[in-house]
């Protein structure tokens, strides 16, 4: 079939690659002549396993090209719409104005009875709005989003767990027709695959991304717990992981989550049922979110105290600064906001990650990054991990023990084995264990 993807970010250009991998052909649209520059040369603008192949595959093959022109779209049966809905300047709910005007842009080229296929993490209401101001010009509508996470994207765009089609009560068949006929190699495999109203689509999403930051902050509640009662969150969630009823998945407690979807989507959710009338429905989101945050803080205090509360001068290794590994992603990271916050009371911070420094020196060119982990330990009094990143879960005690001036390590993610550490000398501290 004949694609277009408007919005070349993570989202977008990750899915105009991998359906060009299916055999479509592809033309992803991008007002950043930057980034569309970057992609048609076959460059990643981000690290993410697996894209630069597809992503030089389908340009070699000539199924995938890009362009900062809508004309580009004019042959295409389909549209997805893959750009960002960062929280607004102004207050907690979703900024719109890319989504809004990515249709406006697109459907002056979009041909007659071709289908915008929404991507984007959107308020519920969104897609029926935009289906109004999209039939005017007979074009047709339906929510499809996308649940991909950073580090496994293309695996998740190309194998799926789950497709989810919110699509319109007077084009219903038509719409499940044509999705069904861009994603047919992964229906083969018998994904399942919803079918349901545009509301409920657009719920799915927030609903997912809701549910995982609960319970990543339901474990970190519980680490505040066994903070001050000596238990250990690790075993605790490793018992209750156990019950297939709860599954020992996203219960690992730490400094937190961060990203550009977990953070904003349970604010703007919060933002939106607020509007709707049914903010109680959702007020937890709220604690979720200051639960999540107090980490970050929980970790510096210990950073602090470890210095009789007197930081200043004192060298901190900062051991990451993407908010997941496999990522270089620092959009509200925990890693590089715990960075920001020691440097801020005056402690000398050097950061290293294995993917993230450019990322971060762009967005706090005051920090200090090592150029390699041995560089970053070097001299440290203090290091703290806060990104699980496997270079950092393999060091060895007793060879950190010999570069760092101090053997104190905090371990945002709770990712080594206190007992070898302490052995090795170390003081050793962890997230509510
Ligand atoms: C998330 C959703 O998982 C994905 O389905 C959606 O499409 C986009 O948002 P992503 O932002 O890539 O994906 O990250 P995810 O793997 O969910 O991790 C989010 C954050 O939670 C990271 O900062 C991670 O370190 C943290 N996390 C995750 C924890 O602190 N504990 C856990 O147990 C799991």
């Amino acid at each position: 079939m004949q694609l277009s993807v408007i919005g070349c970010g993570y989202l977008g250009a990750v899915h105009a690659a991998a359906m060009a991998s299916l055999g479509h052909t592809v033309v992803g649209i991008d007002v950043d002549e930057q980034k569309i520059a970057k992609l048609s040369a076959g460059e990643p603008p981000f690290h993410e396993p697996e894209f630069a192949e597809i992503l030089r595959a389908g340009l070699d093959s000539g199924n995938l090209t890009f362009s900062t022109d809508y004309a580009a779209i004019a042959d295409a049966d389909v549209h997805f719409i893959g750009v960002g809905t960062p929280q607004r300047k102004d207050g907690q709910g979703a900024d719109m104005t890319y989504v809004n005007a990515a249709v406006t842009d697109l459907l002056p080229h979009a041909k007659r009875g071709s289908l915008i296929a929404g991507k984007s993490t959107v308020p519920v209401g969104t897609a029926a709005r935009l289906a109004e101001q999209a039939r005017e010009v007979g074009v047709r509508l339906a929510w499809n989003p996308e649940f991909l996470r950073e580090g496994f994207a293309v695996k998740d765009t190309v194998d799926p767990d789950r497709l989810v089609y919110g699509v319109s009560e007077e084009t219903r068949d038509e719409d499940i027709a044509t999705l069904d006929a861009v994603y047919s190699s992964i229906l083969e495999r018998e994904t399942p695959r919803l079918v349901t109203d545009y509301a409920t689509a657009e719920l799915v999403k927030i609903a997912a991304n809701s549910f995982l930051a609960t319970k990543i902050s339901f474990i970190n509640a519980m680490a505040e717990i066994a903070e001050v009662t000596g238990a250990d969150v690790t075993q605790l969630a490793d018992a209750i992981g156990h019950d297939v009823r709860i599954g020992r998945k996203f219960l690992n407690a730490g400094v937190g989550f961060g990203g550009g979807c977990l953070p904003k989507d349970i604010r703007a959710f919060t933002a939106r049922a607020e509007e709707l009338g049914r903010g109680e429905s959702v007020a937890f989101l709220k604690q979720v979110d200051e639960i999540n945050l107090r980490r970050r803080q929980r970790v510096v205090d210990l950073v602090v105290d470890s210095f009789d509360g007197q930081p200043f001068g004192h060298r901190v290794a900062v051991l990451g600064l993407a908010f997941k590994p496999d990522s270089d992603d620092i959009r509200d990271s925990p890693a590089l906001d715990v960075a920001v916050r020691l440097k801020g009371l005056g402690a000398e911070v050097v950061s290293y990650d294995p993917q993230a420094m450019e990322t971060a020196r762009r967005a706090h060119p005051q920090l200090a990054y090592a150029d390699s982990l041995d560089e970053a330990l070097d001299g440290a009094e203090a290091v703290v991990i806060v990104t699980e990143w496997k270079q950092f879960k393999a060091l060895d005690p007793a060879e950190t023990a010999a570069k760092v001036a101090r053997p104190v390590i905090f371990d945002g993610r709770n990712i080594l084995d206190p007992t070898a550490w302490r052995e090795a000398g170390w003081t050793y501290a962890g997230m509510g264990r």
